[in-house]
């Protein structure tokens, strides 16, 4: 029930709630992967239900494929999209210039694909995702499993000549085995503490033999909803400049808050 949501879930709700206005009847949407992407997955699931909202997704993930159908949302491949009218997404971080670093939940290989392949990208965040530098959440680099530690061992190498605080490269686990990620790729997490100039990190990791993609989303961004936990929420486009506040109600919905457990 709301009522018994955090402050952080009561935050990422209304930025998913306020995002789902941006979909229209006949658009092709990315529904992106993640706790707040969850919420706008719901969001839209119940708007497709009650109001009649058409619309088709392409989800970046199978977790994300699954929560549509069960939501009631057409769900199609990229492919079949071949581009889409925008892209709605969480992000672990996000700085003043809308730059982002993605893959805290392993999909960032998709997410990135899809984003890249819609007119626009809108990010749904808590306030507290909000930095003034990249880096503190540690940043996700998907690799091929072949000779990962190798790769691990030359990101190590390249991270000595880039401008980072930190340089500790972890595998990223599930229970005992190595997390894998819908391609079939692992995960390596970079502790960088802070990322100088994350502009030329991202072209740095990806020319490096073994790394898939990185998770760092530069100029793929349009717009940030950022949610608070008292309902307001702030619109904020990186083209026009502008921000817009408003205030959401929290509305008692059985459906919408049951058995959300992503
Ligand atoms: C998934 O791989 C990530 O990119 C998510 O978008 C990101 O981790 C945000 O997740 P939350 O919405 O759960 O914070």
């Amino acid at each position: 029930m709301p009522g018994e949501l955090s402050p952080i879930d009561k935050a990422k709700f209304v930025a998913a709630k306020r995002a789902a206005q941006f979909v229209e009847d006949g658009m092709r949407v990315g529904l992106g992967t993640g706790s707040t992407a969850a919420w706008l997955v719901r969001c839209l699931g119940e708007m497709v239900r009650e109001d009649g909202l058409k619309f088709r997704g392409v989800p970046t993930s199978t977790r994300t494929a699954q929560l549509a159908r069960e939501v009631g949302i057409e769900v199609i491949s990229l492919d079949e999209a071949k581009w889409l009218d925008i892209t709605i997404d969480g992000a672990d971080e996000f700085d003043g210039d809308l730059n982002l670093v993605k893959g805290g939940g392993g999909a960032l290989l998709q997410e990135k694909i899809v984003a890249t392949a819609s007119d626009q990208m809108v990010v749904i965040a808590d306030a507290a995702k909000e930095v003034e530098h990249l880096g503190a959440f540690p940043l996700p680099v998907e690799v091929i499993p072949f000779g990962w530690q190798t790769t691990r061992a030359l990101l190590e190498e390249t991270l000595i000549s880039v401008d980072v605080l930190g340089r500790d490269v972890t595998l990223r686990m599930n229970g005992d085995a190595a997390f894998v990620t819908d391609e079939g790729n692992y995960i390596l997490d970079l502790h960088l503490g802070r990322i100088g100039n994350p502009r030329q990190l991202a072209l740095v990791l990806n020319q490096l033999p073994g790394v898939v993609e990185n998770g760092l989303f530069i100029d793929i961004c349009d717009s940030v909803v950022v949610g608070y936990g008292n309902g307001r929420v702030d619109v904020r486009d990186i083209n026009s400049g502008t921000v817009e506040t408003e205030r959401l109600d929290f509305v008692e919905n059985d459906n919408l808050f049951s058995d959300l457990d992503d």
